[in-house]
């Protein structure tokens, strides 16, 4: 418990609060079941070469005991216009739940202190503490990676009788965006280099990493150097103006009822260094990693993380969040028979969804229903695979939906 709020303040303390304004909102409307609404979320500025990392507190979000069905998101500017990644860089958005204490939304409105009234409630696992906590997310391949789950698949939300009582459901938003117009070398300033951010003196000093300890000096890159303001070189005749953008998203979903079959969701780190106390698996995710240029090999960088699933299930969806400079990424069974391959997809063009050389898209598995059953305890094995070139902030996470049964109905398709 101590830990998960040591985490959850390290998580909080690295963003900015922002306050709440009012969101546009357009409910559309269909013959099918399937509802569907599109949201702006509040603005945020960004300039030349500076990092955001907010927190957006209390966003829209569709109301009742419902089963959501996707959750897409994008960045826009003030006119609704797409903004594509070579300008400002979606590093991550993060949708995070929790509940809030009725009596005390008010004050946590206006003072934006989330230490009392607010408790997280994070997805199924599989890291420690409150680090991969989301339920959505994802980074510059949101536009190209399919978030909708197949019927009668979805993820249940809302259900009042599992709320504690006095509580309120919320969400928020947790981003990093990176604008790296007019900076010296825009790959590198999206990795989040630190030696191209102007870092402050006793950086190395005061800046503490995922395990609660000091960063080490040899930390070349990656979130703990991409922190709120802070801002990547220019080039000296550069000039750009700021600008306001949001997140702009569409959630789909359905009233909830008996034919719905909820799903349960994981985040699988190739990082994640288990080790076992017992019978009880204890997750050591780092998040991210470097990639050390191998000057002696043309393979490519393989890393690789064996994970228990104390709780198994069918799997319903398979997908990853990766970096820039992936080459594809594998779920195993611990037969190893393959689960899911998740391959990238880069852009060729300069429109928003297709710029040329990023990561735009990872494929998404979409099992047949029963077909691929993931046993109580078993073992898996995740294998993230990126390109033989340094990258610094690298990431592999697995994301799986997974459902106890499958609708007899279904089963016979
Ligand atoms: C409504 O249904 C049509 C046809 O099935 C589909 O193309 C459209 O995207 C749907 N609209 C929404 C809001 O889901
Ligand atoms: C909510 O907050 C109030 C004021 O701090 C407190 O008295 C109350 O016990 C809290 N309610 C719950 C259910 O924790
Ligand atoms: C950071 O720590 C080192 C020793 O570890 C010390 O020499 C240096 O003065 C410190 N820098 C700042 C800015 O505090
Ligand atoms: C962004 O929005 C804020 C709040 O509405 C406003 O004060 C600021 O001037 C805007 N910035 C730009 C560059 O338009
Ligand atoms: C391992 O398990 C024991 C007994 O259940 C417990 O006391 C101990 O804290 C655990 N260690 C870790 C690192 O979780
Ligand atoms: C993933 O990429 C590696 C390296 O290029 C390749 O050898 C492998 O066949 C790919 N795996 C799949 C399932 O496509």
């Amino acid at each position: 418990m101590k830990t998960l709020f040591k985490l959850a303040i390290i998580l909080l303390s690295m963003m900015m609060l922002l306050p709440s304004t009012t969101h546009s909102i357009v409910v559309e409307s269909n013959e099918s079941y399937i509802k569907s609404a599109t949201f702006l979320s509040e603005k945020f500025e960004v300039g030349p070469g500076k990092v955001a990392v907010k927190t957006l507190l209390d966003i829209d979000f569709p109301k009742g005991h419902i089963g959501v069905k996707s959750f897409d998101v994008e960045v826009v500017d003030e006119v609704g216009k797409s903004v594509p990644l070579y300008e400002t860089y979606l590093h991550h958005w993060f949708a995070v739940k929790y509940i809030e204490n009725i009596t005390m939304s008010h004050y946590i409105k206006q003072s934006h202190d989330l230490r009392n009234g607010i408790e997280f409630e994070r997805n199924e696992g599989l890291c420690q503490g409150f680090l991969l906590p989301h339920y959505w997310g994802s980074g510059g391949e949101s536009r190209g990676t399919s978030s909708n789950l197949p019927d009668p698949f979805a993820v249940e939300l809302g259900n009042p009788t599992k709320l504690k009582d006095g509580f309120k459901e919320k969400w928020l938003f947790s981003i990093m965006v990176i604008d790296t117009r007019g900076t010296h070398d825009r790959k590198g300033c999206s990795e989040c280099r630190c030696k191209l951010l102007n870092l402050p003196n006793n950086f190395y000093n005061v800046t503490v990493g995922i395990n609660g300890q000091l960063l080490p000096r040899n930390y070349k890159g990656g979130l703990f150097c991409c922190q709120d303001n802070l801002q990547c070189k220019l080039r000296n005749d550069f000039h750009g103006p700021t600008r306001n953008l949001s997140l702009r998203y569409k959630i789909r979903w359905v009233d909830w009822d008996e034919h719905r079959v909820p799903l349960r969701f994981y985040i699988l780190d190739s990082t994640d260094r288990v080790r076992s106390n017992g019978s009880t698996p204890i997750h050591d995710c780092q998040a991210e990693y470097t990639i050390p240029r191998n000057h002696d090999s043309d393979s490519p960088h393989v890393k690789k993380a064996n994970i228990p699933m104390t709780k198994g299930g069918y799997l319903v969806y398979g997908t990853a969040h990766m970096h820039t400079g992936v080459v594809n990424t594998t779920l195993y069974g611990q037969d190893g028979r393959v689960l899911c391959t998740s391959n990238s997809k880069y852009g060729t063009g300069k429109e928003a969804g297709n710029e040329k050389g990023y990561l735009v898209g990872m494929s998404v598995c979409y099992p047949k229903p029963g077909s691929i059953k993931i046993k109580d305890g078993e073992v898996l094995t995740l294998e993230s695979i990126y390109e033989n070139k340094f990258r610094t902030g690298a990431m592999g996470h697995f994301y799986i939906y997974l459902a106890d049964q499958i609708p007899k109905k279904d089963l016979n398709i």
